[in-house]
C-alpha cells in the first residue's frame, strides 16, 4: 500500500528522514570519539538514569557560547518574535476572499454603517465565540467594560474593538470614512481564546488553545455572498449555508473543499474539532489524521483553508476518487504572485513548535488518584504504547488504523494515509469542550475510557477507570 508519509513530495517524510539522517551521524561521531573522557561523561549521562531526557535537560556541560551559538540564539529569538506576529495577525492577503469577496465585512458592519442587514454587536460576536484581547484596549475602554458602561449592543463598538486589533485572529481594513472595506482572518481565530480575565470572552491572550467556542459555520454563514463556495462544491448557496450551520461551535471542516462531503453516513456533520495547536514540538505527523508535518499543515491551511496568497504543492490533491474537488480546483499546485505565504512558514513553524501544552489548574484533579491512574495508563489500560509519554504519540509513525481504535472510518478515508493520528495528551483539561476524538463523539474522558476498556478488552474495574481519567485531567 502506498503511504503518504513514505511520498517522496510529502514535508512530513522529509522532516522525519532528516532526523533519521542527523541521529545516524550523531551517532557516528559519538563512536569516533568515543574514547574522550567527556564523550564517556554524557554517554554515562544518558545510561546512569532512567529519565535520559531530564538529564540531559539538566546537563549544564558545554554551555559556553561561541560565534555560531550567539547567531543562533539570535535567530531563535527573532524567528519566535516574527513567528508569533505571524501567528497572530498575518491575513496572508486573505481579505481577498473573505471581505473583498464573500463581503463578510458588510454583515459585520451592518447597513446603518455602510454594510447589509443588522450588523453584529459586540454582544452578538462574543456569542459566536470570537474573543476580544484584553491587552489590545485602552484603559478608558477596560475601565468601561468593567463598569458595563460599553454598549454592547451597537455594531460601532464592534468597529471600534476591530479598530484596536483586538478581536483574536480577525483583522478589520478601514476606509477613510472610518468604515469598513475588507476583513481577513489568523491562526489565532480557531487557534487561540482568552482567559476570560475581564469578562466571558474577554482577556489575555491564549496562543495554541482551541477555541471550542467558535462557531466558524455560522460566521462565514452570514456573508451576503457565498457563490464562490458553492461554485467550488458544485452545490447551492442554500446548501452552502445549510452545511455551514450544521457544524456548530468548536468545528470547522478542513476537508469540505478538498472532497466535498459535508456530512457522514449516519447523516451528522462532516466537520471536526478544532484541535490544539500547542505542544506539538516532536510530534510527527498533524490533524486527526496525520496529513503531514506541521509546516505541511500551516502551508495547507494558509493557502487552501484561509485562501491567503502563497504557493502550495502536493500532487497527492489530485487524487480525482479522494479528492474531487481539490483536483477540480487545482488546489495539488496552487501559485499566486506575490507570494504572501511562503516566507513565513520557518517563523511560523518555530513558534507553533514552542508553544508549551498548558498546566491544568491546581485542584482541577485529585493529585492522589492521578498517581494510581498513572500506573493504570502504562499497566493494565496500554495507553502508553500509543501515546508515550511525554509526547503522547509515538515517535515515528503515529498512525492507526479506525479499526485499531474501534472507530468507523469515514474521517480517516478523506485523508492521504486512511488513519487516525494518536493524539497528544497534554492540556486535555483546555479542550473538555465539544468532547474528544476527532468529532468529539465521547463527551467525557471516563467515555473515552470505557470506549478503549471494551475496543481492547482491557478488563478494567470502577476503581481503575476513575484514577485512569484523573490523570488524564492532570496531563
Ligand atoms: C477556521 C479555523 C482554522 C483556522 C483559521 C486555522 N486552523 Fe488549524 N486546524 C483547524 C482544524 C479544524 C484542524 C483539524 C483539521 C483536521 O484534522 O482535518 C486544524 C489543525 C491544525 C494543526 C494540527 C494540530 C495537531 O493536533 O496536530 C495545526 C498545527 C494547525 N491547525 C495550525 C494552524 C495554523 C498555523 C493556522 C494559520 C496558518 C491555522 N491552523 C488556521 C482549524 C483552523
Ligand atoms: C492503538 C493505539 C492507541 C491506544 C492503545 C490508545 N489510544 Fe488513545 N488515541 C489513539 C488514536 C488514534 C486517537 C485519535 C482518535 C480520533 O481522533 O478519532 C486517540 C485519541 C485519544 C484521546 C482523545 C484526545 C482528544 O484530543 O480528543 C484520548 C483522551 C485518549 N486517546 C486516551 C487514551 C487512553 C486513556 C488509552 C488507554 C486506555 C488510549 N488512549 C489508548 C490511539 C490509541
Amino acid at each position: 500500500m502506498l503511504s503518504h508519509s513514505v511520498c517522496p513530495l510529502d514535508g512530513g517524510w522529509h522532516g522525519t528522514q532528516t532526523e533519521a539522517l542527523f541521529v545516524l551521524l550523531a551517532i557516528a561521531t559519538i563512536a569516533i570519539v568515543s574514547s574522550t573522557d567527556q564523550t564517556r561523561n554524557v554517554l554515562s549521562v544518558f545510561a546512569s538514569s532512567s529519565t535520559p531526557a531530564n538529564s540531559y535537560l539538566q546537563d549544564e556541560q558545554g554551555t559556553k557560547t561561541s560565534p555560531t551559538d550567539s547567531a543562533i540564539d539570535k535567530n531563535a529569538e527573532m524567528m519566535m518574535k516574527q513567528g508569533r506576529r505571524i501567528f497572530r495577525f498575518d491575513t496572508f492577503g486573505d481579505e481577498a476572499w473573505w471581505g473583498d469577496t464573500l463581503k463578510l465585512h458588510q454583515a459585520l458592519e451592518g447597513a446603518k454603517l455602510g454594510g447589509v442587514g443588522p450588523g453584529v454587536s459586540p454582544k452578538a460576536a462574543l456569542a459566536v465565540g470570537l474573543k476580544v484581547d484584553v491587552d489590545a484596549l485602552p484603559s478608558g475602554l477596560v475601565q468601561a467594560l468593567q463598569h458595563g458602561q460599553a454598549n454592547l449592543d451597537d455594531p460601532a463598538t464592534k468597529l471600534a474593538l476591530l479598530k484596536l486589533n483586538s478581536v483574536v485572529g480577525v483583522t478589520g481594513f478601514f476606509n477613510e470614512q472610518g468604515t469598513l472595506r475588507s476583513i481577513g482572518i489568523q491562526c489565532a481565530f480557531c487557534h487561540s481564546t482568552v482567559n476570560g480575565s475581564l469578562a466571558p470572552g474577554i482577556g489575555h491572550r491564549l496562543d495554541g488553545w482551541a477555541n471550542r467556542d467558535l462557531n466558524v459555520g455560522a460566521i462565514v454563514a452570514l456573508a451576503p455572498n457565498v457563490k464562490p463556495i458553492a461554485d467550488l462544491l458544485g452545490v447551492d448557496e442554500a446548501t452552502v449555508r445549510a452545511v455551514l450551520n450544521s457544524w456548530g461551535p468548536g468545528h470547522f471542516d478542513a476537508e469540505l473543499p478538498m472532497d466535498g462531503k459535508a456530512f457522514r453516513p449516519d447523516g451528522k456533520t462532516g466537520a471536526t474539532l478544532i484541535p490544539p495547536a500547542f505542544g506539538l514540538a516532536g510530534v510527527n505527523l498533524h490533524t486527526w489524521t496525520g496529513w503531514g508535518s506541521v509546516t505541511y499543515w500551516n502551508a495547507f491551511v494558509a493557502n487552501l483553508e484561509m485562501h491567503g496568497k502563497g504557493t502550495f504543492f502536493d500532487p497527492w490533491l489530485d487524487d480525482v476518487a479522494k479528492f474531487a474537488v481539490a483536483a477540480r480546483a487545482g488546489f495539488a499546485n496552487a501559485r499566486n504572485q506575490p507570494d504572501l505565504i511562503t516566507a513565513k512558514l520557518g517563523p511560523l513553524h518555530f513558534y507553533q513548535l514552542g508553544i508549551p501544552a498548558p498546566k491544568p489548574p491546581m485542584g482541577s484533579f485529585d493529585a492522589d488518584a492521578a498517581a494510581r491512574g498513572k500506573e493504570v495508563f502504562h499497566g493494565p489500560a496500554k495507553c502508553a504504547t500509543c501515546h508515550v509519554p511525554p509526547l503522547f504519540t509515538e515517535p515515528g509513525w503515529n498512525m492507526h488504523t479506525p479499526a485499531e481504535v474501534c472507530v468507523d472510518d469515514f474521517q480517516a478515508n478523506r485523508a492521504p494515509d486512511s488513519r487516525y493520528r494518536t493524539a497528544p495528551l497534554k492540556g486535555l483539561f483546555s479542550h473538555a469542550k465539544g468532547g474528544f476524538y476527532h468529532d468529539g463523539r465521547f463527551a467525557t474522558l471516563g467515555e473515552v475510557v470505557k470506549h478503549y476498556d471494551g475496543c481492547m478488552s482491557l478488563g478494567l474495574g470502577e476503581a481503575q477507570v476513575h484514577d485512569l481519567v484523573e490523570y488524564l485531567k492532570s496531563l
